[in-house]
């Protein structure tokens, strides 16, 4: 087996391959939200939240229904909207802005979707283990991150 730096590597060219030359942002979200969610282990919520004006509103994703609006600045998806970079949460219970969605959820990684320095939306991943995100899934998470923008137009995505 390689290092996790490999498999996040060959997960990238995976996902490249499979939005192939699609540019719709809610159809390689869908497939994004789809294919992570298979790919790694220990989720039980991976999806999209795009921004609309001071709120993100819910996007495609996998895993039980979850809130729908959360104001940018709460939560841990609102937090890490506010300060334009990745939150790492390894106990959700010590966090005291987490959003409960699913009960199950013990920690989560939220990544920003940054295009010319705008926040449009954030990709939410939550884990019924603890800590399950370390700084390599962090640095591989934000690849997939951008894999997906490069791939993906986001003309007229925010509202
Ligand atoms: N826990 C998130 C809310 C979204 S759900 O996890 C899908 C938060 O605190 O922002």
């Amino acid at each position: 087996m390689g290092t996790k730096h490999e498999h996040y590597a060959s997960l990238a060219a995976e996902l490249s391959a499979l939005l192939g030359g699609e540019r719709d942002f809610f159809a390689n979200a869908a497939s994004f939200a789809s294919f992570i969610f298979r790919a790694l282990p220990d989720l039980n919520w991976a999806g999209f939240y795009v921004r609309r004006h001071d709120e993100l509103v819910l996007g495609p994703f996998q895993g039980k229904p979850a809130c729908v609006r959360i104001p940018v600045g709460q939560g841990v998806c609102g937090t890490s909207a506010e300060k334009r970079a990745t939150v790492v949460v390894d106990d959700v219970r010590k966090f005291p802005a987490h959003i409960a969605c699913d009960s199950a959820s013990r920690s989560e990684i939220v990544v920003p979707l940054l295009v010319d320095g705008n926040v449009i939306g954030v990709l939410d991943l939550d884990s019924p283990l603890l800590a399950r995100f370390d700084s390599e899934d962090e640095a591989g998470i934000e690849k997939l991150v951008g894999v997906f923008l490069q791939k993906t137009s986001v003309a007229g995505i925010t509202g």
